[in-house]
C-alpha cells in the first residue's frame, strides 16, 4: 500500500515537474535560435539582446503574479495557466510579423516560465511527504536540466536538417516552436492531477483535502495530516503584514537572499554564453558547441547526486560543500583565463563548477524556498523570491558581456574579471548559509513553521 502511495506522489510530482522541462526548455531554446533570428531581421547587438534577454523579464512578471494566482484559484489552475502561455507564446513567437512581435511572444512565454519556477516546486512541495520532499522538489531541478539538455539537441537537430538560408528563413521558427508540443502534453496531464491539499484547506474544502490525503498519506493517518494542516493554517493571519512579522521576515530575508546568491555567483553565464566562452580561448564553432554539450550533460548527472543526498545529508551541509567547490572551481577559472590557458584547462575548471553547482545549490535552492514558508504566505513569499531570482538572472545575463568585453579590463586582467566577482560571491554565500540558513531535512512543513514561530 504505502509503496502504490510512494509511486502516486512520485508521478504527480513527475506532471508538476513538467514544467520545470518546460522552464529549461524556453530560457535555453534562444541559445540555438538567435543567431538565424538576427539575420532574418537584421538585428544590431541592441536588438539581439532584447530578443534574448525579454523571455527574462516575462518571468519576473510571471513569478510576480504566480502566487496570488495560485492563492486565489490553486496551484493546479494556475499550472494550467502557465500550460497555455507556453503553448501560445510557443506558436506566436514561431510566426511573429517582426520583431516587435516575437518579443511580445517571447515576453508571454516568460510569463509561463515565471509562473510555472513557482508553482512547480511549491506543488510539489504541498503534496509530498516530509522525508522524501527534498528529493521530490529537485525532480524538477532535474526536469530543468533536462529541459536545457533537450533542447540542445533538439536545436542541433533541426539546425542540419537544411541550409543556412533555410535555417534563416525557416529552422527558428522550428526550434522555438516546437516546445508547444511538451506544453501540450503538459496541459492534459494536469488534468489528472488533484489540487494540493493544503491549499484546499485554506479554502475550507476540508472534505476534498481529505479525500486527497487519503491517497496521498504514507502515515496511514490522513485524519490527522489534515489536523495539522488545519492546525498551522488556522494560526496564520492572511494579511500582507503577516509576511514582514518578526520570524517570518527572517523567513523572507532567507529565501531572497539565496535565491539572488544562487544567480550572482555565476551559473547562467555558463548555461547562456559557454560556447562564447570556449572561442574566446580558441575553441572552433562545432568544438565549442560540443563541450557545451559535456556541460550539460554534467549538469544533468550531479543533480542526480544531489537528488540521492539531500534528504540523507541534509541541505545545509550540502550547500556548503557545493559552493566550496564551486568558489574553487571560479578562482581556478579565473586564473586560467588570466595566464592565457589552454581550453581544456578551462572546461575541467568550468566542468567541476557546474557539478558543485549542480549537486547543491541548483536544486537546493528552490527546495528550500519552496518549505521555509508558513502555507497562507507561502505563495506570496515565494513569489518574492522567486521574481528575485530572476531580477538577478537578468542582471547578470545583461552585465556579463559588458564586464567580459571592457577594454581596460580587458587589457589588465584578459577576461578573468568578473569570475572574480562570482569567486567572492560564493564567499559571502558560505558564509549567509553557514550562519543563517537553519536545516530544515526530515522536518514536516507544519514543523519548519513552528520553528519560526518559535523563533
Ligand atoms: C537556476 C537556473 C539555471 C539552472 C541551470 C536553476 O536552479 O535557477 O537559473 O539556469 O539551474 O541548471
Amino acid at each position: 500500500m504505502n509503496r502504490r502511495r510512494s509511486a502516486y506522489v512520485f508521478l504527480l510530482s513527475s506532471v508538476a515537474a513538467l514544467g520545470g522541462l518546460l522552464f529549461g526548455y524556453d530560457t535555453a531554446v534562444i541559445s540555438g535560435a538567435i543567431g538565424f533570428l538576427r539575420s532574418h531581421f537584421s538585428l544590431d547587438a541592441a536588438e539581439t539582446g532584447w530578443a534574448a534577454a525579454s523571455l527574462l523579464i516575462g518571468c519576473m512578471i510571471g513569478a510576480g503574479v504566480a502566487g496570488v494566482v495560485s492563492d486565489a484559484f490553486g496551484r493546479k489552475r494556475a499550472l494550467m495557466a502557465s500550460a497555455v502561455l507556453f503553448a501560445g507564446s510557443a506558436l506566436w513567437s514561431a510566426l511573429p510579423r517582426g520583431l516587435t512581435e516575437f518579443v511580445i511572444a517571447r515576453v508571454l512565454g516568460g510569463v509561463g516560465v515565471g509562473m510555472a519556477s513557482l508553482l512547480s516546486p511549491l506543488y510539489i512541495a504541498e503534496i509530498a511527504p516530509a522525508r522524501s520532499r527534498g528529493r521530490l522538489v529537485s525532480l524538477n531541478q532535474l526536469a530543468i536540466v533536462l529541459g536545457i539538455l533537450l533542447v540542445y539537441f533538439v536545436n542541433y537537430w533541426i539546425a542540419g536538417l537544411g541550409t543556412e538560408a533555410w535555417n534563416v528563413d525557416v529552422g527558428w521558427r522550428w526550434m522555438v516552436g516546437s516546445e508547444g508540443f511538451p506544453a501540450i502534453v503538459f496541459f492534459f496531464l494536469l488534468l489528472l492531477v488533484p489540487e494540493s491539499p493544503r491549499w484546499l484547506v485554506k479554502q475550507g474544502r476540508t472534505d476534498r483535502a481529505l479525500a486527497v490525503l487519503s491517497r496521498l498519506s504514507e502515515s496511514g493517518q490522513p485524519a490527522k495530516e489534515l489536523a495539522e494542516i488545519q492546525n498551522a493554517v488556522s494560526r496564520e493571519g492572511s494579511s500582507l503584514r503577516q509576511l514582514f512579522r518578526p520570524g517570518m521576515r527572517k523567513a523572507l530575508v532567507i529565501g531572497i537572499v539565496l535565491a539572488v546568491l544562487q544567480q550572482v555567483t555565476g551559473i547562467n553565464v555558463f548555461m547562456y554564453y559557454a560556447p562564447e566562452i570556449f572561442k574566446q580561448v580558441g575553441s572552433g564553432t562545432n568544438a565549442a558547441l560540443f563541450q557545451t554539450v559535456i556541460i550539460g550533460l554534467f549538469n544533468v548527472s550531479f543533480t542526480l547526486v544531489a537528488m540521492r543526498t539531500v534528504d540523507r545529508v541534509g541541505r545545509k551541509k550540502l550547500m556548503m560543500i557545493g559552493i566550496a567547490g564551486m568558489g574553487v572551481s571560479l578562482s581556478a577559472i579565473s586564473l586560467a583565463a588570466l595566464w592565457n590557458k589552454t581550453e581544456l584547462w578551462l572546461l575541467v575548471f568550468i566542468l567541476g563548477y557546474i557539478a558543485s553547482f549542480a549537486m547543491s545549490i541548483g536544486p537546493i535552492v528552490w527546495v528550500v524556498i519552496s518549505e521555509i514558508f508558513p502555507t497562507r504566505i507561502r505563495g506570496r513569499a515565494m513569489a518574492i523570491s522567486t521574481v528575485a531570482l530572476w531580477a538577478a538572472d537578468y542582471l547578470v545575463s545583461l552585465t556579463f558581456p559588458i564586464i567580459n568585453e571592457n577594454t581596460w579590463l580587458v587589457e589588465h586582467f584578459n577576461h578573468a574579471f568578473p569570475f572574480w566577482i562570482y569567486a567572492s560571491l560564493c564567499v559571502v554565500m558560505f558564509v549567509f548559509v553557514w550562519r543563517s540558513v537553519p536545516e530544515t531535512k526530515g522536518k514536516t512543513l507544519e514543523e519548519i513553521e513552528k520553528l519560526w514561530m518559535a523563533g
